[in-house]
C-alpha cells in the first residue's frame, strides 16, 4: 500500500503526475476539497461526480464524534461517506494548533485512521506558528520528526503514510526537515503550517519556506500544500512544484457569503452579475444568488466549480508550457500574491534546473518576464555558441563585411544564429515592440557571450533609438555604424 509518484509532464518545477495509493490513483496537480461530516454543503458523491479523485477529512472529529466513531470504525470511511475515491485523513494537529492540545497520541490517531479505512494518514505532526522564535520551532520540529520516526516504526515502512514537513519560518529547519522526512522514506510530503501565512497574504514568506523544503525533499515526493485553499494562489504553489491542494475554502467562503474567481472573491453583495459559466451561475442572477434559501450551498457549488476549474487549466498550462504565463496572471490579482511572485522569480536559478526544454511559447508580459528561467538558460547556453575572431552581432538586420560570424538579437535573450531562428525560445517567443527592460536584458545575453568567448571580437550594430540603453549596459563594447 506504499505511496507512488510519478511526474508525466512538467514546467518550470510545476509537475503533472499520477499518485497511486494502492489500486487508486489521483491525477496531479489535484484539489482534496474538505469534508466535515457534520456540515456537508456538498456531498462527498457530487463531488465525485464533479471529478474528484480524492478528498481529505478530519480523522480527530470522527473519534471524538459520538455520532460517527463507531460507525467509521463499523463500517469504514468510503462506506460512511459514499465516496470510492481517495480517502486522505487528517490527525488532529490542526486542532493542535487552534486549541493548543488534543486527547489523542500519535499511535493512537494512525491507528483510528488506518481503522476506518483511510487511504492516506497523517501523523500528529506540530504545526509551529510562523510567529515562534527559533527556540520553539526547533523544539517542536524534533517533536514532530520523533513522532515520524514512531510512525514508521510502528506501522512499518510499506504503510501509507504522510510526512509534513514544519519548521515555521526558519528556511534552514525546513531544509532539515525535507532532508529528515525524505531519509525516512516518507514520498508523500506535505508542507505543513502555512494556513497563517496565506491568511494573513504573506506570500513572500510562503514561497521561502515551500522553497527551502523543495531544496531537500526527494523530487520524487509528492508535494502537498496544507490548507492552501484560494484558487488564485494554486498556480504560484505549482509552480514550485507542489502536487496537492486541500481546501475548505469552498465551503467557509460560501458559509462567509464570498464568491470566489480564480483571481480573488467578492463579497456576494457586491456582485452586479455572475462572471462564471457554471450551472449555478448560469440559472441564477447575482440578486437571485444572494436572496436564495440555499445561498451557502449554491456558493459553494459554484466555489468548488471554480476551485476545480482552475486545477484544470493549470493542467493544461503545464501540458503547453505556459506555466509562467498562468502565474504571471493569476498573481497580478493582489499585490501580495505580486510580491510572492517576485520573491519565485529570486529563485529562478533553482527553477531552472527542473524546467523542461521546449515550450509552446514565451509570451513577455512586462519586465518579470525577463527573470523567468528560459531567460536564464538561454542565456548560460550561449556559452556553447562556437564562434569565430570576428562576431558582429546585428540589432537590426545590417549586415557587414569582414565578420565571421553574424548574429541577430532577440530580447529579452539575446544574440542568437541563423540557425536557432525557429527553435525555442527565439522563435515562439512573442513579444511586443522592444522596451528598455528587455533590451537591457538582452544585453545580459551579450555580456554572457563576449564573457565566455575571450578570443572573439565581439561588436555590435544597433539603431539610434537603443544605442544610449547598449552604452550603458556594455560600456566596453565596441559599437558598429553602416557607412552612410
Ligand atoms: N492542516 C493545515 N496545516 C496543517 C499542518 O501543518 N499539519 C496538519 N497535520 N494538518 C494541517
Ligand atoms: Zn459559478
Amino acid at each position: 500500500m506504499a505511496i507512488a509518484f510519478e511526474s508525466l509532464d512538467s514546467d518550470c518545477a510545476g509537475r503533472a503526475g499520477k499518485l497511486t495509493i494502492g489500486k487508486k490513483t489521483v491525477r496531479t496537480p489535484a484539489l482534496l476539497p474538505v469534508i466535515n461530516p457534520h456540515l456537508q454543503l456538498v456531498t462527498p458523491k457530487e463531488l465525485r461526480q464533479m471529478g474528484v479523485e480524492a478528498l481529505i477529512t478530519n480523522a480527530y472529529i470522527f473519534s471524538q464524534s459520538q455520532q460517527y466513531r463507531e460507525l467509521a470504525l463499523a463500517e469504514g470511511l468510503h462506506k460512511l461517506l459514499d465516496f470510492d475515491g481517495v480517502i486522505m485523513t487528517d490527525s488532529g494537529s490542526f486542532q493542535l494548533s487552534v486549541y493548543g492540545q488534543v486527547s489523542i497520541t500519535n499511535t493512537e490517531t494512525l491507528s483510528f485512521q488506518r481503522d476506518i479505512g483511510s487511504d492516506i494518514w497523517v501523523p500528529l505532526d506540530i504545526p509551529t506558528s510562523p510567529a515562534s522564535d527559533r527556540e520553539t520551532t526547533e523544539r517542536e520540529l524534533a517533536v514532530t520528526m520523533q513522532r515520524l520516526k514512531e510512525a514508521r516504526d510502528v506501522f512499518g515502512s510499506d504503510a501509507p503514510i504522510a510526512g509534513p514537513v514544519q519548521g515555521g519560518i526558519f528556511e534552514d529547519l525546513r531544509e532539515r526537515a525535507g532532508r529528515e522526512v525524505s531519509d525516512l522514506g516518507f514520498s508523500f510530503c506535505p508542507v505543513g503550517a502555512v494556513v497563517p501565512l496565506m491568511e494573513s497574504y504573506r506570500y513572500r514568506d510562503l514561497v521561502s519556506v515551500v522553497m527551502a523544503a523543495k531544496r531537500t525533499l526527494a523530487p520524487s515526493a509528492c508535494v502537498h500544500l496544507f490548507g492552501a485553499g484560494h484558487p488564485a494562489m494554486f498556480a504560484l504553489a505549482t509552480a514550485m512544484g507542489c502536487d496537492l491542494f486541500d481546501s475548505a475554502a469552498y465551503a467557509l467562503y460560501a458559509k462567509d457569503g464570498r464568491y470566489l474567481t480564480s483571481h480573488g472573491s467578492y463579497r456576494i453583495g457586491e456582485l452586479a452579475d455572475l462572471p462564471c459559466a457554471c450551472a449555478v451561475c448560469r440559472s441564477h442572477t447575482a440578486e437571485e444568488l444572494r436572496t436564495a434559501n440555499d445561498r451557502e450551498r449554491l456558493l459553494a457549488l459554484h466555489n468548488l466549480h471554480v476551485t476545480l476549474a482552475e486545477i484544470a487549466r493549470i493542467r493544461q498550462a503545464i501540458a503547453d508550457g505556459t506555466l509562467w504565463e498562468l502565474v504571471d496572471e493569476r498573481c497580478r490579482g493582489h499585490p501580495q500574491l505580486l510580491a510572492g511572485y517576485r520573491a519565485l522569480l529570486g529563485h529562478v536559478p533553482a527553477l531552472e534546473a527542473h524546467d523542461r526544454v521546449s515550450k509552446r511559447r514565451f509570451f513577455y508580459r512586462g519586465s518579470e518576464s525577463c527573470r523567468r528561467t528560459e531567460v536564464l538558460r538561454y542565456q548560460r547556453q550561449l556559452s556553447r555558441l562556437n564562434l569565430g575572431k570576428n562576431v558582429l552581432v546585428s540589432f537590426d538586420g545590417s549586415r557587414a563585411e569582414g565578420f565571421d560570424d553574424i548574429l541577430h538579437f532577440k530580447p529579452p535573450f539575446g544574440p542568437y544564429p541563423a540557425e536557432l531562428r525557429e527553435t525555442f525560445p527565439i522563435g515562439p517567443c512573442e513579444i511586443p515592440e522592444w522596451d528598455e527592460d528587455m533590451v537591457r536584458q538582452g544585453c545580459v545575453g551579450i555580456k554572457s557571450l563576449a564573457d565566455s568567448h575571450p578570443d572573439s571580437r565581439i561588436v555590435l550594430s544597433c539603431s539610434h533609438r537603443w544605442e544610449p540603453v547598449v552604452r550603458k549596459e556594455l560600456a566596453t563594447m565596441e559599437i558598429w555604424h553602416a557607412p552612410l
